[in-house]
């Protein structure tokens, strides 16, 4: 068989530990070939590939990013993008696609397969874990352990100049990387956009904090809000996929914190380095299993499915489930860590 591979939406760590393993699998013990489009969709829509053999993966399993390359780019905003991309398929002389990639990426795979018969594996990605199809999705893990460090490192500056600081973590749609690297920080105050917060109440927590002579960290997901929304417009530039740019929650909460309780306070946006370096040794795991279990849908011609983790199997769902639901943290569980505030 012939199979194209492409990496798609925002990269995570582990992309080129799923690339490994299906490569690993595939050639040296499917006798498969495979042809690696640049760039996400962009890649089968231009008709920009590279070779990808084994001694292409030689040496990436710990490299972060993807050696692919990847984008935003929505092949249904592109003139025929669908039409085009099976025509690349059928001129690569290539049996199938495995696509990884988040909501976004999937989501486009799932039309491509149902609407378009073009045979596709998923692959889940996100450092978001917001797919509900999976119980967790690679990168994830090392997002949190980038933030929880952090906050560690922050805990003492913040001790020795009695300030508030305020880490701004990623998550479009769900607080799972604020929340669990808050929890793992030892974060004062954890805010997440699945339950707006009331700033009163985060005052009292950052007053509560000081009393016991010690300084307050807050964590806040990159796309939490107050009660009655801010009185300033955020970035409302969007993505093909109409994703607004999120971001400066933290540093609006800088200034009312101060104006608030008199108290210093000081945001750290941790931005695009929760995406980057190399995959801790879960998401590694993680990452080289789905790559194993998708060259097997993909020899099987399973097309049409995702691997996803359901407790500590890796099964195959439908496609289409990927972005069926959107995975987000429950309230009950949030609760959990809402002894720790203050
Ligand atoms: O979806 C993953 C993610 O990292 C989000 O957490 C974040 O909002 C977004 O991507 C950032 O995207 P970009 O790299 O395009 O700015």
């Amino acid at each position: 068989m012939r199979i194209g591979v492409l990496t798609g939406g925002g990269d995570c760590p582990g992309l080129n530990a799923v690339i490994r393993a299906i490569v690993r699998k595939g050639v040296e013990h499917r006798g498969h070939e495979f042809v690696g489009y640049r760039d996400g969709w962009r890649g089968p829509l231009e008709g920009d590939s590279r070779p990808l053999g084994v001694p292409e993966v030689r040496g990436i399993l710990p490299r972060g990013g993807t050696i692919l390359g990847a984008s935003r780019t929505n092949p249904f905003k592109e003139d025929g993008g669908a039409q085009r991309i099976a025509q690349r398929l059928e001129d690569d002389r290539v049996d199938g696609l495995i696509a990884i990639g988040g909501e976004d990426t999937l989501g486009a795979a799932a039309r491509l397969y149902d609407e378009h018969g073009v045979p596709v594996v998923g692959v889940p990605k996100t450092i978001d874990n917001d797919l509900g199809a999976t119980d967790y999705t690679f990168g994830f893990d090392t997002a949190v352990n980038i933030a929880m460090e952090a906050i560690d490192r922050l805990h003492t500056t913040a001790d020795s100049h009695h300030r508030v600081l305020i880490v701004e973590v990623m998550g479009r749609h769900a607080g799972w990387i604020a929340f669990h690297a808050g929890l793992a920080g030892g974060a004062n105050v954890i805010l997440i956009l699945e339950l707006p917060f009331d700033l009163e109440r985060v005052c009292q927590f950052v007053g509560r904090r000081f009393e016991h002579q010690f300084a307050p960290i807050l964590v806040v997901a990159e796309g939490a809000q107050p009660l009655g929304g801010m009185s300033e417009t955020r970035n409302e530039k969007l993505d093909q996929f109409g994703h607004v740019a999120l971001g400066g929650i933290a540093h609006w909460l800088e200034g009312e914190i101060e104006k608030r309780t008199g108290k210093e306070a000081r945001a750290t946006v941790l931005g695009h380095v929760q995406r980057g370096g190399t995959p801790t040794a879960f998401d590694r795991v993680l990452a080289t299993r789905f790559g194993l279990h998708a060259i097997d849908a993909a020899d099987a011609g399973d097309w049409g499915k995702m691997t996803a983790l359901r407790g500590t199997d890796i099964q195959l769902v439908e496609l289409s489930e990927a972005t069926a639901e959107l995975k987000t943290v429950p309230e009950s569980l949030y609760s959990e860590a809402e002894v720790f505030f203050g």
